[in-house]
């Protein structure tokens, strides 16, 4: 194994955006705990303190959630490429196609507050059509009366949704915004460094975020809640993964070395919300029971639940289908690309790190 590998603890850029404290399991958005700000406020009001620093006043916010809701229709030509799109295509690809494709809005140099809330309101209304086509249902067109979150639902489903649905999503929508050097932040900000287009950078940042060891975990949670199937079997289903060398999704994390605070919240946040559920005991057992194992085949290595452990029970209880957690997963993170992107052309330097040569010399 190289002794350089995955940048562990290298610091890429100064930011004011969010903290991430592995140590003491703290997430902190411009000042304020994502905890509170999940349990207080709405997606808009955290969209928009990430993207300009501070909580917006009653009439920032209104204006934003106007913004925000004016901008969700999908232009023709990007309805016509979906369409085109073969049916095996799975989401996150097509994301990737769709925003890659809206053309000239998101083509300039350097990105603007409006191109961010373009991509963010455009996202769940890319999710909710390819979703439909897929489905051989019918499109269900965005709902201007209707919050961020709240409409995303009422487009997968055609209903409005129920207020306690809509509350907890949206808690999951802020406590996934933003989670500072990730992978797909990384990756967008390398991107517009170079003074490339918002396009590219959001395409870049969802085909990291695509990936099963970064925001492709969820479903895999559920297929493993789905196989262990009651708790009395969890105990030996993952031993047998983890005698052979596999990984147990929803656990381990790069930075947090304790519980992930955003399961924490998610938890704590949802239970409140949906009130007790036996999928939700069970899945807190079976949380319990990989906490111990790992600790006992991985001993030292400090690995506990991390976000999409949750985020599956949470995206679970407001019945969003399972081939959607990644996608919707996305739809929130993109304003924490959205507000990096902004900050990192505000400072720009290309960033270009440099390789330790381990081939061979000429003679
Ligand atoms: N199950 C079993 N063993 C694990 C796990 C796990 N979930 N996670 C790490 N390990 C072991 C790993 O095998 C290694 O063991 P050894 O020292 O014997 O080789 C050790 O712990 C360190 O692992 P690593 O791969 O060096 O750790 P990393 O910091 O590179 O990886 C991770 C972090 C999240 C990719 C990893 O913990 C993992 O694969 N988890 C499962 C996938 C998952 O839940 N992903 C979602 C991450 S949270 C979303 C986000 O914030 O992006």
């Amino acid at each position: 194994m190289p002794k350089v590998t995955g940048l562990e603890g290298v610091v890429a850029a100064e930011t004011n955006i969010g903290l991430v404290d592995g140590e003491k399991g703290h997430l902190v958005y411009r000042g304020y705990w994502a905890k509170d700000l999940a349990l207080g406020y709405d997606f808009e009001a955290v969209a928009y303190l990430l993207l300009n620093g501070t909580l917006p006043n009653e009439s920032e916010l209104d204006s934003f959630t106007k913004a925000l809701s004016s901008n969700r229709e999908l232009p023709a030509h990007v309805k016509a490429i979906i369409d085109l799109l073969p049916a095996e295509m799975e989401m996150m690809s097509v994301i990737r196609t769709a925003i890659s494709s809206m053309g000239d809005s998101f083509t300039q140099w350097p990105p603007t507050i409006d191109q961010a809330i373009r991509i963010i309101s455009i996202l769940p209304t890319i999710i909710a059509y390819r979703y439909h086509q897929t489905a051989n249902t019918a499109f269900v067109a965005p709902n201007p009366s209707l919050g961020h979150v709240a409409n995303y639902l009422y487009m997968l489903t055609g209903k409005e949704p129920n207020t306690a649905h809509v509350r907890a999503l949206n808690a999951y929508f802020i406590l996934t915004m933003e989670h500072g050097m990730n992978a797909g932040t990384f990756a967008a900000r390398t991107i517009i460094s170079t003074q490339s287009e918002i396009a590219s950078a959001i395409s870049g940042a969802v085909g990291a975020m695509k990936g099963p060891l970064h925001g492709g975990a969820p479903s895999e949670v559920i297929q493993m809640l789905n196989e262990i199937g009651d708790i009395s079997n969890a105990e030996a289903w993952m031993r047998d993964v983890l005698s052979s060398g596999g990984r147990l999704m929803g656990f381990g994390h790069r930075v947090y070395k304790t519980r992930d605070p955003r399961a924490v919240a998610l938890r704590e946040v949802t239970s409140h919300l949906i009130g007790e559920d036996p999928w939700f005991n069970f899945a807190f057992e079976v949380e319990n029971t990989a906490i111990r194992l790992l600790e006992e085949y991985k001993p030292g290595r400090r690995l506990y639940t991390n976000v999409e452990f949750y985020a599956a029970a949470v995206l679970s209880a407001v019945e969003m289908p399972t081939e959607l957690f990644t996608a919707t997963f996305t739809a929130s993170r993109v304003v924490g690309w959205t507000s990096h992107l902004l900050e990192q052309v505000a400072i720009n330097r290309i960033f270009r790190p440099q390789s330790i040569y381990t081939g061979e010399m000429p003679e």
